[in-house]
């Protein structure tokens, strides 16, 4: 048995497309998911009073900050309201999180994203660039992160983009939603002008894992570190994992004219920070791919 073996760790979000896979693979950990649905401590951490009570009575020195509205389209229908749930559970709940991880002196480990950029950058972006939100999910984000930075506590954020997981899970991710558009023959032609930074989710659990344990404070791009079109995305999708299916061309520009949110053209980072601290590097996107399991079904 090793030094942190039965570490306590109280999280939010650890049902997630991300949460979950963490509680899955680090079992050296004993996880608690603050959550209304708790047998004994039902929490909604949009409010403090709760918050408060949950994280003062756990035994853990770090908090796991997964939970968030995550999805975009319906953010952008609430925007500018700050009763909507986005707002509350992004921004409010971050803002609860961290002003308990002050008073507790427990360190906050925060789950960000791609998406607080604007995506107008050609680069990838790097940790130094400044935030600038072009649509709500991304700008409820932006302010979270402010929120922990502003608290007093001490904190690790992580920014992800797209992530993906070797199992399929209640959603279909990135590479699963291409694999099923292109085995069912629904694949929309994929676009050669938009660029993403994938995360392999059970790698990013080796993230997960390192700011546990390092505590390392400061914001951290945490994707894979490549930049890929979505149209050789899915090419690569095709040849490593062996999908049939047609697979078009597509113009952003095009959608754009048409679409009634804004999108980020870019979301690809760079890890380059991140590398000077991990113990191990990361897989490619190449190598994330060929452990995607297509034999296996969805089990939650
Ligand atoms: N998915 C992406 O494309 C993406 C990209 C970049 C960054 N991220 C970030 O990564 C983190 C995890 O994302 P994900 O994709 O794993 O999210 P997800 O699958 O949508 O899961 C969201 C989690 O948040 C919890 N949650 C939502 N509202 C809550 C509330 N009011 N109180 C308590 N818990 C609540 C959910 O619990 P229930 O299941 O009980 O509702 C669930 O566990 C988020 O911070 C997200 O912003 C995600």
């Amino acid at each position: 048995m090793n030094e942190t073996s039965s570490q306590q760790v109280l999280g939010t979000g650890l049902s997630g497309l991300v949460g979950s896979k963490v509680v899955e693979l680090l079992t050296q950990y004993q996880f608690e998911n603050i959550d209304v649905a708790h047998p004994t401590k039902p929490t909604d951490i949009t409010k403090l009073d709760q918050v408060l009570a949950t994280v003062e009575s756990s035994p853990a020195t770090v908090l796991l900050h997964f939970a968030a509205f995550t999805d975009v389209t319906k953010a952008w229908e609430q925007r500018n309201d700050k009763n909507g749930v986005a707002y509350q559970v992004n921004v409010v709940g971050t803002q609860n999180m961290a002003e308990a991880a002050k008073r507790t002196g427990k360190h906050l480990v925060h789950i960000s994203t791609a998406y607080v950029f604007d995506g107008e950058k050609e680069a990838s972006y790097t940790e130094e660039d400044p935030v600038h939100p072009i649509e709500w999910y991304g700008q409820t984000k932006a302010w979270a992160e402010e929120a922990v930075i502003q608290s007093g506590a001490t904190y690790t954020i992580l920014r992800i983009d797209q992530p993906f997981r070797s199992d399929p899970f209640n959603r279909p991710d990135v590479i699963r939603r291409l694999v099923n558009g292109l085995t069912q023959g629904t694949l929309p032609p994929q676009f050669t002008n938009h660029w993403i930074g994938p995360t392999f989710v059970d790698d990013f659990v080796n993230v997960i894992q390192w700011g546990i344990e390092s505590k390392t404070p400061g914001i951290f791009h945490a994707s894979s570190g490549e930049k890929w079109t979505d149209y050789d995305l899915a090419k690569a999708v095709q040849d490593i994992l062996h999908v049939p299916g047609e697979l078009k061309e597509g113009d952003l520009d095009a959608y754009l004219a048409k679409s009634n949110r804004p999108y980020q053209r870019n979301t690809a980072m760079s890890t380059e920070k991140l590398r000077h601290y991990l113990p191990q590097p990361q897989l490619t996107v190449r190598e994330a791919i060929a452990r995607v399991r297509l034999d296996v079904a969805a089990t939650r």
